[in-house]
C-alpha cells in the first residue's frame, strides 16, 4: 500500500538581528549540513530580522490566538509551516538575544507540539543562551532535544577585528554533533506530528485535502438571523458535499458577535484528525487549523463563497480566514509515518 505523507519541514531560525551579525553565516552552515544529512526533509532558513517584528505589541496574549497585527499573522504563517526548528543563537549578556525571545512570545499554538534543537555560539559556546531558550520554549510546548552544538568565537571563527563579523570556520567535530542534533529534531518532529494531528496543533489527515475556518462579525440585530440562515444553508448543503459543515455563535471580546463557520471535505477525516466528534466545535477546534490567510485568499483561490454572499446581504464582514491545503506531498512506502 502506498500512502501520501507530508514532507517534514525544519526551520533554521537565525536568532540574532544585529547588522553585521555572525549568525547568518552559522545558519547557512547549519542549513547546508542538515540538507546533506537529511535530504528527504525540507530545510529552510527563517530570519527573524526579515519579519520586522516590533517589541511585542499584541493586546491579547498569544495563547488566545486573536492576533490584531499583520506582522503577527505573517509570523504566524511562517512558524506554522514547520514541524521543528534548529535555533541558531548567540549569547548576549549570559542569555539569548531579546529578539528571539520576543519572536517566541508573539505566538503560542504555532509552536505547540513541535521539536527544537540548538546551535549556540559566543565566547563560551552560547550555552547560557541555549539554557534560557530551553525554558522559554518548554512553556510554549516545544520539545527540546538533548544534543546541541556549542561554537566558540575563539576557535570556530577567523576574526581579525572584533568590530567585523569575520569568517565562520567551524572545527570539524561540530559537523557530527550538528548531525546528531538534527537527527534528534527530525525524529521528535516526526513523532510529534501524531500529537498535532490528534487535535492540539495543525490537523491534516490523508483524507482531508482542504480545510478552512472563517470568522464573521455580524452587526446587531441581524446576528441571530444570520446564524439561522447559515444553519439552514449548512443543513441543505450536507447531502451535497462529502464533508461536514457547522456554525456557532459566540461573543467576541469587544462585545460584538462572532460566528465561526467551518467547512471540511471529509467528516470522517476530520473526526480522525481531531479526535473529536464532528458535533463538537469549539475554541479548541479554532486553534487547530494550520494556516491563517486573509479574506481575499479564499475568493482568489476558490471563487465566491455562498456563505460570504449571505454575510454581505446581512451587512456583516469576514474577520479572518484560516485555512490550509495539503502541499509538499511525497509518496512513501507502506508503513510510513
Ligand atoms: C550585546 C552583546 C552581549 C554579549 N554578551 C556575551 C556574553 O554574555 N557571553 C558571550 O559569550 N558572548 C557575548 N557576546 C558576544 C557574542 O556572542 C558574539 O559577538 C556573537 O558574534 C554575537 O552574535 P551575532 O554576531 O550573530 O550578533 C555579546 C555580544 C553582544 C552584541
Amino acid at each position: 500500500m502506498t500512502r501520501l505523507v507530508e514532507k517534514l519541514c525544519i526551520g533554521i531560525v537565525v536568532g540574532s538581528t544585529r547588522p553585521g551579525r555572525r549568525g547568518d553565516q552559522v545558519a547557512e552552515w547549519v542549513a547546508a549540513v542538515s540538507r546533506a544529512h537529511v535530504p528527504t526533509v525540507d530545510v529552510e532558513v527563517v530570519d527573524i530580522a526579515a519579519q520586522g517584528l516590533p517589541l511585542l505589541d499584541e493586546p491579547i496574549p498569544a495563547a488566545i490566538g486573536d492576533y490584531r497585527n499583520s506582522h503577527t499573522r505573517a509570523w504566524s504563517d511562517v512558524v506554522r509551516r514547520f514541524d521543528g526548528f534548529v535555533f541558531v543563537v548567540p549569547e548576549y549578556n549570559h542569555s539569548a538575544p531579546a529578539a528571539v525571545k520576543n519572536a517566541i512570545d508573539y505566538l503560542f499554538t504555532e509552536w505547540n507540539d513541535k521539536a527544537a534543537g540548538f546551535v549556540g555560539y559566543g565566547l563560551h559556546g552560547g550555552v547560557r543562551a541555549v539554557e534560557h531558550l530551553r525554558g522559554a520554549l518548554a512553556e510554549v510546548k516545544v520539545a527540546c532535544v538533548r544534543s546541541q552544538v556549542a561554537l566558540s568565537l575563539f576557535t570556530d571563527f577567523a576574526i581579525d577585528d572584533m568590530t567585523a563579523p569575520g569568517t565562520f570556520t567551524p572545527a570539524e567535530h561540530h559537523t557530527a554533533q550538528l548531525q546528531r542534533t538534527v537527527d534528534e529534531v527530525v525524529s521528535w518532529s516526526a513523532a510529534l506530528r501524531a500529537v498535532r494531528t490528534r487535535g492540539d496543533g495543525a490537523s491534516c489527515s490523508d483524507e482531508a485535502p482542504f480545510t478552512m475556518l472563517i470568522e464573521f462579525e455580524v452587526p446587531p440585530p441581524r446576528q441571530h438571523e444570520f446564524a439561522d440562515r447559515l444553519r439552514t444553508y449548512i443543513a441543505q448543503s450536507l447531502p451535497a458535499v462529502d464533508g461536514f459543515l457547522s456554525a456557532r455563535v459566540q461573543a467576541s471580546l469587544d462585545g460584538s458577535t462572532v460566528i465561526n463557520y467551518a467547512q471540511w471535505t471529509s467528516r470522517t477525516a476530520w473526526e480522525k484528525a481531531t479526535g473529536l466528534s464532528a458535533a463538537e466545535t469549539g475554541p479548541r477546534t479554532h486553534r487547530n487549523w494550520a494556516e491563517r490567510r486573509r479574506d481575499q485568499w479564499f475568493d482568489e483561490a476558490h471563487g465566491p463563497n455562498p456563505v460570504v454572499a449571505l454575510l454581505t446581504e446581512v451587512g456583516g464582514s469576514t474577520r479572518s480566514v484560516t485555512a490550509f491545503a495539503r502541499s509538499a506531498l511525497v509518496e512513501s512506502g507502506a508503513g510510513a509515518a
